[in-house]
């Protein structure tokens, strides 16, 4: 094949992905080591992001009249239902501050009272209000400020559409690398660049991971098509370590919309924050039913509420009802949403919203330390893809961004210390080429379109909210089949981003499976009818 013409680049300190995590880190780095180049890497357009779609805001203690540390650290810890690591916690609670006053130094811009205080937002699982918000579009806000912050670098060198393939570590330079092998080193990573068409091998000495998450292995999701779970999976294949995968998280109120699966608009939480009621097909507000927090309840237990009151009722949504809320303050909190609805013919002050469950988050991934390294040695994970420990069996709500901040940091501090010992970008030679022998250009696209078909609906209905032991093993079996039939076109077709994410999304799904099946309890996220309490099992590790 043509493509497989390789050309080589060096960069002192290589970034994978244009989310808050990665544009923190390099934004850093930059302003700190204004004589490195650092290179971003993202796989569309640089703000199509997990981060550009945040509605809610990022948690943080700004108030500390009514709220404190302590406050914050007991709802995370609650919502993670025993499987946090209570330093962590501390550290990302206590550090968090100074990240959001960062972040307002760069230009995002988040909403005041009139009196010039922050507005602060409340969610599911916060005893206090706490979270700082752009409209219903901080996400947006903050991939602004940051991508703007980055164009003054000029030692930053933003590249898009290049889709990263796989880590570059020992096992390309001939070496047998299994799971057991100590000190395995990243030395850069193979990529496609979609610009030429052309495999690129992009040599480093230090490699951040900001590869953001993995809801599209799931039918019905929150997240954009980007977020295809490959950094997770790059690092399976490289021998690395993974944790807790299993937890992935369902918001439950995501809008409904008769066709719309792929990427589904979220109604945040914040509107129940504000007052909005679920109720079921009876016009029953039911989340009194099930918790006495009602509708501010952890999602996992909102979300679980949502998916029965569905099952009995034979509904594919439920209601949230906003019409007896300030109608004015509705559209100045959340004036993306008022539009979002009014386009579809929802007027939120005289119909209720449809809403219903769909993948959101994933709370495991890449084990990382609390310096965010990985298992992996020059390689540094932060944002979604990581595995930190602060969300434990469930992520509080809005305590994602805090944490890719907070460990953007923490990785950009420890990158200070070692940059200067490691220099691998002199023996780049040793690295071999793309090995591309005996691949031709894919005949038809149905064998990999008809394949992730299969995987979103094994997943969503074998792995989803509720899980038992017969559907988990069904979905193990399928997804055996699914891993030997892609493994097989690969081996004979030239690489393109819809076979290598329709790859990465079969071992993400692969190890949610692995690890439910592991994981003989039900806890936070996971729910397995077979198992319905908690044993004393902690994290699971899969290689
Ligand atoms: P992302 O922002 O997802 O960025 C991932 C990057 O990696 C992209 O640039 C992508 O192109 C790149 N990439 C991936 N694979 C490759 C590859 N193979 N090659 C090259 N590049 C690659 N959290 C909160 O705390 N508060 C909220 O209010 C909130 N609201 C949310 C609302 C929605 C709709 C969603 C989907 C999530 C929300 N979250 C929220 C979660 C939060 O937004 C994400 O967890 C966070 O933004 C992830 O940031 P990240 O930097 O890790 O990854
Ligand atoms: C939301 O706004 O409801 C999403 C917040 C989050 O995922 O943290």
């Amino acid at each position: 094949m043509n493509n497989y013409i390789l050309i080589i680049m060096q960069t002192d300190i290589l970034v994978i992905g244009s989310g808050i995590a990665g544009l923190t880190y390099a934004l850093k780095t930059a302003q700190a080591l204004p004589h490195k180049n650092i290179t971003i890497l993202t796989k569309t357009q640089s703000d199509e992001t997990n981060t550009k779609y945040a509605q809610g805001g990022i948690a943080g203690v700004t108030n500390f009249e009514n709220d404190s540390f302590l406050k914050h650290i007991n709802d995370t810890l609650i919502a993670g239902d025993g499987l946090c690591n209570p330093n962590v916690v501390e550290l990302v609670v206590k550090e968090g501050v100074d990240r959001i006053n960062e972040l307002i130094n760069w230009g995002a811009q988040f909403d005041k009272e009139l009196s010039g205080t922050y507005k602060l937002g409340k969610e599911g699982g916060h005893s206090e209000n706490r979270i700082l918000h752009h409209k219903d579009v901080t996400g947006k806000e903050m991939e602004r400020a940051l991508l703007e912050s980055i164009k003054k670098c000029n030692n930053i060198n933003l590249i898009n559409h290049c889709f990263v393939l796989d880590i570059i570590t020992q096992h390309h330079l001939g070496y047998l690398v299994t799971k057991s092998t100590p000190d395995i080193e990243c030395y850069g990573v193979y990529v496609l660049n979609l610009a030429t068409n052309k495999i690129e091998k992009i040599i480093a000495n230090i490699t951040l991971l900001a590869s953001g998450g993995n809801g599209q292995v799931y039918r019905s999701t929150t997240n954009p098509a980007i977020a295809t779970g490959d950094g997770v999976a790059m690092v399976y294949r490289a021998k690395g370590r993974i944790e807790n995968i299993e937890f992935i998280q369902f918001h439950p109120t995501a809008l409904y919309e008769t066709g719309v699966r792929g990427h589904s608009f979220l109604i945040t939480e914040a509107v129940r924050g504000d007052g909005g009621i679920l109720r079921n097909a009876n016009g029953e507000a039911f989340m009194e039913r099930y918790d006495k927090r009602k509708d501010l309840a952890p999602r996992d237990i909102v979300a679980r509420a949502i998916d029965n009151e569905m099952k009995i009722n034979g509904t594919e949504f439920v209601y949230l009802d906003c019409r007896h809320m300030n109608q004015q303050k509705f559209k100045d909190h959340f004036p993306n949403i008022y539009e979002k609805c009014m386009s579809i013919g929802v007027d939120v002050s005289k119909n209720m919203i449809p809403v219903s469950p769909a993948a959101h988050y994933s709370c495991g991934g890449v084990k990382t330390n609390e310096f965010a390294h990985t298992s992996i040695k020059n390689l540094y994970a932060a944002g979604e893809c990581a595995s930190t420990g602060l969300h434990g069996a469930n992520r509080l709500a809005s305590n994602s961004l805090l944490e890719a901040m907070v460990f953007a940091h923490r990785a950009f501090e420890d990158t200070l210390k070692n940059i200067n010992n490691t220099n691998f970008t002199n023996n780049y030679n040793e690295i071999p080429d793309w090995n591309a022998a005996g691949t031709t250009a894919p005949k038809e696209m149905i064998l990999i379109t008809q394949s992730l078909k299969e995987l979103k609906l094994l997943m969503s209905d074998y792995v989803g909210i509720v899980r038992n032991n017969e559907r988990l093993q069904r979905a193990s079996r399928r997804i055996d089949l699914l891993h030997e039939e892609t493994e097989n076109l690969y081996q004979r077709t030239a690489v393109s981003p819809q076979l290598c994410e329709l790859r990465n999304m079969i071992t993400v799904s692969y190890l949610i499976i692995k690890s439910a099946q592991l994981r003989k309890e039900s806890r936070g996220l996971h729910f397995n009818t077979d198992y319905p309490s908690k044993q004393t099992i902690l994290q699971n590790t899969i290689l």
